[in-house]
Order: structure tokens, then sequence, then C-alpha cells
């Protein structure tokens, strides 16, 4: 992406959002679909696959890896895969494009393999920390043949001939450096375990169950898991329906909140526990939030909710939290920001090494928009007075997709019109955003 192909759009004020939408799959469980099947022996079959650019590019790097992936329909996907530890070399560089999960669990793939291949991504992706990955990759047998600077992208990993289970406890909760453990675990002998002293996302665990490992999971401390997989399975495939993503509906239902007269419904949304902080926070500021039709799939349960407008106060956000909406705290402060009262949202430090700095770039932004914020070592605080903000400015959103979206979101409700200086990073994560948007009753423009 060049600065001069940047596309610019303007968020206007608008009239009450009203209808019936389903936002795209999930994004973390579409990854590791393609990925799962990838290592699978035989033929799998996804539905509802998300078919943004994050998950396209990790579809290509299974098929460059010796895996076949075609899209037979609109979400509808198969995968031939090779078998654990049956990875081919590929002939060209993996690249992840813009995203951390698709390349940190494919690292993790690829280091029970005895191949090399290398792996590069955007100027975003570049500068992300890649050596929490390449840490405990090591100790496993994978080697980093050549990476630039502080362990970052282009990586070229020599998977290991023979790797090794481990016992690992996570530096940071994080269900990427899980998942890469546990998916270079497939290939070892004995048990490998991973230890996160706060629960994150287990969408991993789920599916390697689904597809018939044996993943024993048992409580750590207060708040976390030490997770156990038993090496060398054969993954026998099983179909995958993906279902909502909760981070994606998390926009048009904050969106619903904030625009006066509101309501909608928002169909088919994950609702695994380590998924849905957001909701109980906005459930605590005083959200309408009514959960509807609590249904369970293929491991992952589902619900759809209706949002009504609402008055919101602010609350404390404990850091305890933070695993379970991380990638929610950008559209969380856009709603803090037309809260009456402060909202502290404790914890961040993971913030800053998101597709941008997300713990700056929200506290920037909303300065912009007339909004009383602070960061406070990892503390973001935001201080609303219950009127919608002033918006009238422009937000950089520097490659991050959930930035642009929540700053799209805030121009609904803000009293002069929110300007982003890019919007073609959306296409990452929910290529349909702004038509989904606009048939609510959202008012975007082309700003030039
Ligand atoms: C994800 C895990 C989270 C999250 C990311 C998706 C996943 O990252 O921010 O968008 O699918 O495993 P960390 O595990 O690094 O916190």
């Amino acid at each position: 992406m060049t600065d001069a192909d940047k596309t610019p759009l303007l968020a206007h004020r608008s009239g009450p959002l009203r209808g019936r939408v389903r936002v795209p799959g999930d994004k973390s469980i579409s990854h590791r679909a393609l990925i799962l099947g990838a290592l699978a022996v035989g033929e799998t079959r996804i539905s509802g696959l998300l078919e943004g650019e994050d998950v396209i590019y990790t579809g290509k790097a299974m098929r460059a890896l010796g895996a076949k992936v075609e899209r037979t329909g609109e979400g509808l996907w198969q995968v031939q895969g090779v078998g654990v530890g049956g990875l081919q070399a590929p002939a060209e560089v993996l690249d992840f494009g813009n995203s951390g999960t698709g390349c940190r669990l494919v690292l993790g793939a690829v280091a029970g393999c005895p191949i090399a291949a290398t792996f590069d991504g955007d100027a975003s992706l570049r500068r992300r920390p890649m050596q929490r990955i390449l840490d405990p990759l090591s100790l496993m047998g994978a080697r980093a043949l050549r990476c630039a600077e502080g362990g970052r992208l282009p990586i070229t990993l020599e998977g290991a001939r023979d790797p090794l289970p481990i016992l690992y406890r996570t530096p940071v909760p994080s269900a990427q450096i899980k998942s890469a453990v546990l998916l270079a675990g497939l290939a070892a002998p004995g048990e490998t375990t991973v230890i996160e002293t706060e629960a994150s996302r287990d969408h991993t665990e789920r599916l390697l169950r689904h597809f018939g490992a044996e993943v024993t999971v048992v409580p750590e401390g207060p708040h976390g898991r030490r997770i156990t997989l038993k090496g060398e399975p054969e993954l026998r495939p099983a179909p995958i329906v993906v279902p909502a993503d909760p981070s994606s509906a998390a926009f048009p239902m904050v969106a619903a909140l904030l625009v006066p007269g509101s309501e909608l419904v928002v169909t088919e949304v994950m609702t695994n526990p380590l998924r849905t902080g957001l909701i109980t926070t906005l459930h605590e500021m005083g959200a309408r939030i009514e959960t509807l039709n609590v249904r369970g799939d293929v491991g992952e349960a589902m619900a759809d909710f209706r949002v009504q407008a609402s008055t919101l106060h602010g609350v404390d956000v404990p850091a305890a939290r933070a695993p379970s909406m991380i990638d929610e705290y950008p559209i969380l402060a856009v709603a803090a920001a037309c809260a009456k009262g402060r909202t502290v949202m404790r914890g961040l430090a993971e913030l800053r090494v998101k597709e941008s700095d997300r713990l700056t770039g929200t506290a920037e932004g909303l300065a912009a928009c007339g909004v009383k914020v602070a960061v406070e070592g990892d503390d973001l605080i935001v201080d609303g007075d219950g009127r919608p903000p002033r918006g009238g400015a422009t937000i950089a959103t520097r490659l991050d997709h959930r930035m642009a979206m929540a700053f799209l979101v805030l121009g609904l409700a803000a009293r002069e019109p929110a300007r982003i200086d890019d919007a073609r990073p959306i296409a990452t994560s929910f290529p349909d955003f702004l038509p989904l948007m606009a048939k609510l009753g959202a008012r975007f423009d082309e700003a030039r």
C-alpha cells in the first residue's frame, strides 16, 4: 500500500441505525481452520470462512506449503491436508500482508516440519515483535536462519527435523504464542504444555480436539490455564462452521448504542467467553444489549444480540479482562468518549504492539476529536460528559483496520464529521463493513 493510494473517508452524524445484519466469519477461527485443515489427513470442508485479506494470505501460504486449498462458493472452502509434519518447502516467500495471527501461527506449523520457509509482511507486520514466537520455537529445535533486527520480519525459519516437546510459560497473555507452540508440538513426540497466567482465546485447543487430538486443559492460578497436547496425533478432518466474529460485530453494536433512536439485531455472533469482555463491559456501562437464541455448534456457542441506543456511564475495566477483549479497546474508548463520567481501561501494554500502537493512536485520535483522554502507564483514561464528542478531525489509521472502523463509528455520533486518512485496512478483517453499515443507515462519503 503506497501513501498515494490512500482512501480517505468521512463519517457524518447519522439518523437511527436499524436492521438485522450478520457480520463476516470469525477471523481467529478462519485462520485456524485453514492451518489445521492443511495439517490433517484428507479433506476439511469449511463454511462461513472470513474472506478478508488476512485470511486469504493464510490460505495462499498453506497452498505454498503443499496443501490443496480451494474456494467452492461464498465462504465455502475445501482444504486437502498433508498431515502433521508433512508441510513442503515453499518455492516463494510466504507473504502474510497485515496479519500477525496468520504469520505467527504458520511459524509454529512450519517449526514442526523439516523444511525452511521465509516469512514476510507489510510495513505494519514488519514492525511487530516476532521474537516472542521464535523463543519457544527454538527451544523445540527450530532455527531462525535469518531475521531483521530484534527478531522481526522478514524471517527465514528452518523447522526441526526432530521437534522436542516443551513446557512453556507464555511471557504475556497471547493466544498467538500459545497456538504457535501447540502447532509445533503436534509434530513432537510426547506432551507439549503451555501455561498461561491469564487465559487467552482457546480456538486452537477447541479445533485440535474437533480434529481428534488429545488436549487437556486445567486451571492454573486464579485466571490462568495449563494446556497439554499429546503429540503426533493423526488429525482427522471434520467440517468447520465459522460463526460471526464478535470483534467485527463490536462496530455496528457500539454504533447502535451511540446513535440516538437506533435498534439493530446482529446475528450468529460467537459467544466464546474468552471473547466477550466487551459485552460484559458495555452491560456494566448501562448498554441495552439483549442476548437471544443462544445455540451451540461444532465446538463454539453463538447468539443473536439485540442492541438499542443507550445512555452510557463510565466504568473501571480491570486488567484481568483485557485478554477477552484485547481487540476491542479502540471501539470501547469511543463508547467511553460518549458516556458520562470516567472510564479507566487498565493493563493495556499489549495494545502497543498490535497492527499499530493502539494505546497512543486511540488517545491521540480521541484528543483530536475534542475528548478528554490520558494515558497513564499502561492505562487509558477517558472522561466523557455524556454528550457526543465534537469530532471534526482527521485520524491517521496507520495500516490498522480496527482504528479505522472505531473512528468512523465515532463520526456517526459526533457533532462534526470524523475523517480517517485511509479506509483500505478495513478489508483485512471486514471487507463489507461500509455497505453493511450504510444499509443500517450510516452516512459515509469519500473525502479526497
Ligand atoms: C489473535 C490473538 C490476539 C488478537 C489477534 C488475534 C488470535 O493476539 O489480538 O487479533 O487469533 O490468536 P495475541 O494473541 O498476540 O494477544
